[in-house]
């Protein structure tokens, strides 16, 4: 499977501190099905890009060396996790710190508190910039909690979404449980990925997870989910629509 957003990298935001923390994710998510992750760290301030490039470009060669070195079967992807308000109006180069150099830009918000016309301004502006946002995990958001048709409004204006496999999995509350479960369902999500910060606490134990989706969430949701959609993600190629034979709820899992 792969991991579409994951904090993997030391020493460049609030993931793993060290080689050894990153390691340890990295040795978590290989044993439980993950075999490519993108390294999305935090990216606050578009002003930053040039310092987080040089320092992302080198964790990720120390890591991919240390994996290398250790046989460790999984590949490492270049991306980041950008922080998307106001600035984004004046910002340059954003396609710098897209997913594996695509046009995939995976993005974030505040938590609360904006409003339907500045979010849909901002992924506009994403999207004038020839990127394609990806909204990462949207059930966190209380504005999405609150309004699922302006979720299926921007997805419906070509913007994607990836919700957390925690939220799916019924670990982090009601709330965004219910809204990750129904972009599931109404197909409005591409994408499930860890957002894993540590091995500690919020992990890539993404097998463990599935096991505690709903049932109802059928094999061929979760191979579109955590590998056709991203694949063509990190391959820069279109994402195609999820095929309507996968509606039916069979029940089959991995
Ligand atoms: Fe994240």
């Amino acid at each position: 499977m792969i991991d579409l957003h994951s904090h993997v990298l030391f020493d460049i935001d609030d993931g793993p501190e060290t080689l050894y923390e990153s390691m340890r994710l990295c040795e978590m998510g290989v044993e439980y099905g993950i075999d490519r992750i993108a390294a999305t760290s935090h990216l606050y301030h578009p002003d930053e890009i040039a310092t987080f490039l040089r320092r992302r470009n080198d964790r990720v060669l120390r890591l991919r060396e240390e994996i290398s070195r250790r046989g460790l079967p999984l590949r490492i992807y270049a991306g980041a996790e950008v922080f998307v308000d106001d600035s984004i109006f004046q910002a340059q180069h954003l396609e710098k710190v897209t997913l594996n150099g695509s046009r995939y830009l995976l993005i974030e918000f505040e938590f609360h508190g904006l409003s339907a016309r500045r979010l849909i301004r901002y992924v506009d502006t994403v999207f004038e910039m020839g990127l394609v946002p990806i909204i990462a995990h949207p059930e966190r958001y209380s504005f999405l909690q609150q309004d699922f048709a302006l979720a299926q409004f921007l997805a419906e204006r070509g913007a994607y979404f990836q919700i957390n496999a925690d939220s799916l999995a019924g670990l982090t509350g009601f709330e965004e449980f219910d809204l990750a479960y129904r972009m599931v369902r109404h197909r409005t999500a591409s994408f499930i990925a860890t957002d894993a910060h540590s091995h500690l606490a919020r992990g890539n134990d993404l097998l463990r997870m599935i096991r505690s989706f709903p049932p109802d969430i059928s094999r061929e949701t979760l191979d579109y989910m955590l590998y056709t959609a991203p694949s063509c993600v990190l391959s820069d190629k279109e994402i195609p629509p999820v095929r309507r034979s996968e509606h039916r709820h069979d029940g089959q899992r991995f």
